[in-house]
């Protein structure tokens, strides 16, 4: 980790930016990308939502980096969405660590399909489970999201059931989850296994 954020191949995961608040808000309005959300996001829904990121980040140190592409079969982008770590803020019905944490991602539909996410999650367990010290990461969607399911379990998350989130009324199409877990065991056993195989 540098100070100003993380890099992969591709990407840089860095602080926000100003500029990125338009893009930003552009794709939380995109129907597609907000399909597994309760509703898309209005550019003020949007905004707050970069200053919950930010207090985030004031008050854990630690949180959703944006995402930039440095480089990318189609081609760089300054801003392309969110990639990072988050404590839920509504209570687990879970078992989770104290405080829980969460790994997520959003990113704008033209760079879906090409690696991002799973390639930006990667080096953001490694600052999870390396520099924080963190001992278990959650990860949890509703049953139809298959996309981010798959990147869970790219990145080695086991599925572990579902729960019904707390914010949500029991007849909400959305009320059901299922939750993914990974603890830092078993990210260090995947992480050496894969180096060993690795020319
Ligand atoms: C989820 C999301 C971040 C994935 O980004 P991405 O960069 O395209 O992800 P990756 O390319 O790293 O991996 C996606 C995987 O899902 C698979 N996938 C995509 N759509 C799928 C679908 N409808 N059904 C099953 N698998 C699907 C891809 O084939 C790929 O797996 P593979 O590498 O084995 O082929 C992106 O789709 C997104 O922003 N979605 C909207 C926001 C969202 O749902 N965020 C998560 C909320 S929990």
């Amino acid at each position: 980790m540098t100070d100003d954020g993380l890099r992969t191949p591709r990407l840089s995961l860095r602080r926000w930016r100003t500029t990125d608040l338009e893009p930003f808000a552009a794709m939380n309005a995109d129907p597609e990308v907000m399909r597994w959300f309760p509703s898309a996001l209005d550019r003020e829904g949007s905004d707050a939502m970069v200053g919950r990121i930010e207090t985030h980040w004031a008050d854990r140190g630690f949180g959703l980096w944006a995402v930039e592409v440095l480089a990318s079969e189609r081609g760089p982008a300054p801003f392309v969405g969110f990639v990072g770590l988050a404590v839920p803020r509504f209570e687990p019905p879970f078992a989770a660590t104290d405080p829980c944490v969460e790994i997520g991602w959003r990113l704008a539909r033209p760079w879906w399909g090409l690696g991002l996410a799973t390639e930006g999650a990667r080096e953001v367990l490694r600052q999870g489970f390396g520099d924080l010290g963190l001992t278990e990461v959650v990860s949890f969607t509703v049953p139809p999201n298959l996309a981010s399911q798959r990147v869970m379990q790219k990145l080695g998350l086991r599925y572990d059931g579902v729960f019904t989130h707390p914010g949500a009324e029991r007849s909400d199409w959305w009320a059901q989850h299922v939750l993914y877990r990974l603890e830092v065991d078993a990210w260090r056993a995947r992480t050496e296994a894969s180096g060993r195989t690795s020319p």
